[in-house]
């Protein structure tokens, strides 16, 4: 056999990202940090039996919107179950003869498909689903799917944006340096201006109150804008960063919050999006506008943090006891494949039929009563 050097940089690394991800999650129990309930199933031990009865087929719908091409092609040796393949993404026999179609949350527009029988439909998402709902959802799709991928921890396939682990080392820093050189507010990086959250008009409201500027499309070029070069260099500066999601939906937290876990970045996030944040991100690491009745008083609350030394650093300081994980697109496309084929394996069942347009508006997205 003849491998060129590029595939086995790419299984090396995907082997590597494997461990990297294991080692996570083998962290993350031990410590127990957030009732997240990673899904666990029979199924090692079934695979472990290598009773491989029969090949299952995995189509892709359409070919979901900004996933590149290789990502679909997909071989499942690194997963619990092997026993899977791809097939052509649009293609009509392929479709048929799939025992598992997958559509991405974009590509609902236009007719549904007619469904084979016993063939499994998955919604496989990664916006928050006030996005789905108003953008995509019809009546039509109601009780065609049997399982959901989502963000959200009730999902059948479960996919949170980010992990938080703990470190195991101390940061030795020295906090009083990094405070005193701060000389500025609070900063915000965004390019979508007009959210449902009303966020931009949020920030208006408190910049009455406290300094806040704005980089990316709806404000200043910030170098590198959106990159972490653009992060650290706003944490030499700033004491605190506006992380607002652009919808408030139930555990809808994306790496907008999870990016402020990492060594190197001296800020405290201001977070404001999903309304159940205190069971998601730990207590005492960030400042959350759900505590505060009006963007005034969280500025307010802001210039007290920011005005004093050790109540400032204390955040911080419980901050840098954990780091974050963001999952990568590849990541999370490997195993939404591999979760896929598993669940084909063990015959998975909801124990509720779905009806889709129900699951979604069953965890509401919250419009903002606060602005
Ligand atoms: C920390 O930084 C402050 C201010 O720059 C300095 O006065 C202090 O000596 C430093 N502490 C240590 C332990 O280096
Ligand atoms: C934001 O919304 C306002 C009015 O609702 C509109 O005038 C403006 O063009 C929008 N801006 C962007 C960037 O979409
Ligand atoms: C905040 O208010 C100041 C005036 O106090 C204004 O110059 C600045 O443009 C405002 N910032 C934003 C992001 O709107
Ligand atoms: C923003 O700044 C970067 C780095 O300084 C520069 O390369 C880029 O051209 C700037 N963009 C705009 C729109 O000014
Ligand atoms: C600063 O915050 C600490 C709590 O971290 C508090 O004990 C102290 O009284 C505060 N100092 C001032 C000057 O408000
Ligand atoms: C699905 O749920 C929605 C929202 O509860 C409801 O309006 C709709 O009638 C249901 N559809 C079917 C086909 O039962």
């Amino acid at each position: 056999m003849h491998f060129s050097q590029t595939t086995i940089m790419f299984y090396g690394l995907l082997t590597l990202m494997s461990i990297g991800t294991g080692i996570l999650f083998i962290n993350y129990y031990l410590e127990n940090i957030l009732p997240i309930q990673w899904v666990k199933t029979k199924s090692t031990e079934i695979a472990d039996k290598n009773i491989y009865k029969k090949i299952y087929s995995i189509t892709w719908n359409k070919h979901p919107q900004n996933i590149p091409n290789y990502m679909l092609i997909f071989k499942f040796r690194n997963c619990a179950f092997r026993n899977c393949k791809i097939g052509e993404a649009s293609d009509e026999t392929s479709l048929s003869k799939s025992d598992a179609v997958l559509f991405y949350h974009t590509s609902l527009n236009g007719k549904v498909p007619a469904k084979s029988a016993n063939q499994k439909w998955v919604f496989v998402s990664v916006e928050s689903e006030a996005y789905t709902v108003t953008n995509f959802l019809k009546k039509e799709w109601d009780n065609k799917f049997d399982w959901v991928s989502s963000y959200r921890s009730d999902a059948d396939i479960y996919f949170p944006y980010g992990l938080l682990a703990r470190t195991k080392i101390q940061s030795e820093k020295n906090y009083t340096k990094i405070f005193l050189q701060k000389t500025k507010n609070a900063a915000w990086v965004v390019s979508h201006c007009n959210a449902s959250s009303k966020r931009n008009e949020y920030m208006q409201e408190m910049n009455k109150t406290i300094d806040v500027d704005v980089f990316g499309k709806c404000g200043k070029n910030c170098s590198y804008w959106n990159d972490d070069s653009c992060f650290n260099d706003l944490s030499k500066v700033y004491k605190f960063y506006l992380a607002f999601e652009n919808s408030l939906c139930e555990d809808y937290v994306t790496e907008k919050a999870y990016r402020f876990y990492q060594d190197g970045i001296d800020l405290i996030p201001v977070y404001r999006g999903a309304p159940n944040i205190r069971n998601i991100l730990p207590e005492g690491t960030f400042i959350s506008s759900l505590d505060f009745s009006s963007p005034k008083e969280l500025a307010l609350y802001l210039k007290h943090v920011g005005s004093n030394e050790s109540l400032y650093t204390s955040y911080l300081k419980a901050k840098d006891k954990f780091v974050s994980s963001l999952w990568t697109q590849q990541e999370m496309m490997q195993t939404l494949h591999c979760s896929v084929c598993e669940k084909l394996n063990s015959g998975f069942k909801r124990s509720i039929k779905l009806n889709l347009t129900h699951w979604i508006l069953e965890k509401k997205c919250h419009i903002p009563t606060d602005i």
